[in-house]
């Protein structure tokens, strides 16, 4: 008679054993490679850490706390010789000034005059580490307009995702847009729905691109709607409005820090000033005059 083989002997019970310490082992080997190492925090790879952008102006900045969080799109609204054009200038130039690549799109002045603005006030481009992370473009309303009949030709068939909605130069990736301003934008188009249309777009653009941007509106001296259609304060991450406050015969400049998602900031109209051959001022101690209903 042959013997049986030797595994044959084992018993039942003593082969599932087997097994089933086999398979713990396995899991336990699994649950020990999956596990975290305790030194590590649990959202670490998750969680993205949120860059501010600052102003370089000072009392502008104790206004805005940490800063603006980088990819907010900041409406600056004001009225006539608010201060609206140099407050953005000088924000770029010192961006600028830290490496970061700037882009001003300008509807109204030249680059020329713009340059000349900022020399007045001690801010020469030339002097930047870099000259070419400075760029100044005129834009005509022809050129939007253009842009909008290309617009709505794509739009036909899909999201108008892949149109560049502000001509931002090819291979220039800016990290600050100023757009001066969506006022001129808006009355390029006849119709409000088109508009619309195109400020969405413009909005979606510059979140997906990551771009900061302030776009200036033109407003009443003491504005309560702070954009052409009033939709766009609520499209933006926040708002910025400068004042032009009289008390009689005196005219005072103020700026508030009206909205800014994501970001705590002081809840208070506080006086500015432009200063010669300095630029904008902010005293976020010094109470204003007016008052503002
Ligand atoms: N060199 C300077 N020194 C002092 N103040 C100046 C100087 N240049 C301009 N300003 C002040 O700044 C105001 C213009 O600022 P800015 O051009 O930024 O205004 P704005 O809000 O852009 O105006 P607009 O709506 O006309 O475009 C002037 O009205 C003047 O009061
Ligand atoms: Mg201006």
């Amino acid at each position: 008679m042959v013997a049986p083989p030797r595994h044959a002997k084992v018993k039942k019970g003593m082969k599932k054993r087997a097994a089933t310490s086999r398979t713990s082992m396995k899991t336990r080997v699994r649950k020990i490679t999956k596990r975290r190492p305790r030194s590590v925090p649990k959202n670490f790879q998750k969680k993205k850490i949120q860059e501010y952008v600052k102003t370089g102006i000072e009392g502008l900045d104790q206004l805005l706390d940490k800063g603006i969080p980088r990819g907010s799109s900041v409406i600056i609204a004001g009225g006539a010789g608010s201060g609206k054009t140099i407050m953005c200038l000088q924000t770029i130039y010192n961006a600028a000034k830290d490496g970061k690549k700037v882009l001003y799109m300008s509807f109204e002045e030249t680059e020329e005059r713009l340059l000349d603005h900022m020399k007045a006030f001690g801010w020469d481009v030339a002097k930047l580490p870099n000259r070419k992370d400075f760029v100044v473009k005129m834009c005509s309303i022809y050129d939007i307009t253009r842009l909008l009949e290309a617009m709505m030709a794509k739009a036909e068939g899909d999201l108008m995702i892949d149109i560049n909605p502000i001509m931002i130069p090819k291979g220039f990736k800016p990290d600050i847009v100023v757009i001066d301003s969506v006022t001129a934008i808006a009355s390029a188009f006849q119709g409000k729905d088109t508009y619309r249309s195109y400020i969405e777009n413009l909005f979606r653009y510059l979140q997906r691109e990551g771009v900061t941007s302030f776009m200036i509106t033109e407003t009443e001296e003491v504005p309560t709607v702070f954009s052409p259609t009033g939709v766009e304060e609520f499209l933006a991450d926040g708002v910025i409005v400068l004042y032009s406050l009289r008390k009689g015969d005196i005219r005072q400049n103020a700026i508030e820090v009206l909205k800014l998602r994501g970001a705590s900031h002081m809840k208070k109209v506080v006086a500015m000033r432009v200063v010669s051959g300095v630029g904008i001022e902010v005293y976020p101690e010094q109470e204003v005059f007016g008052d503002i209903k």
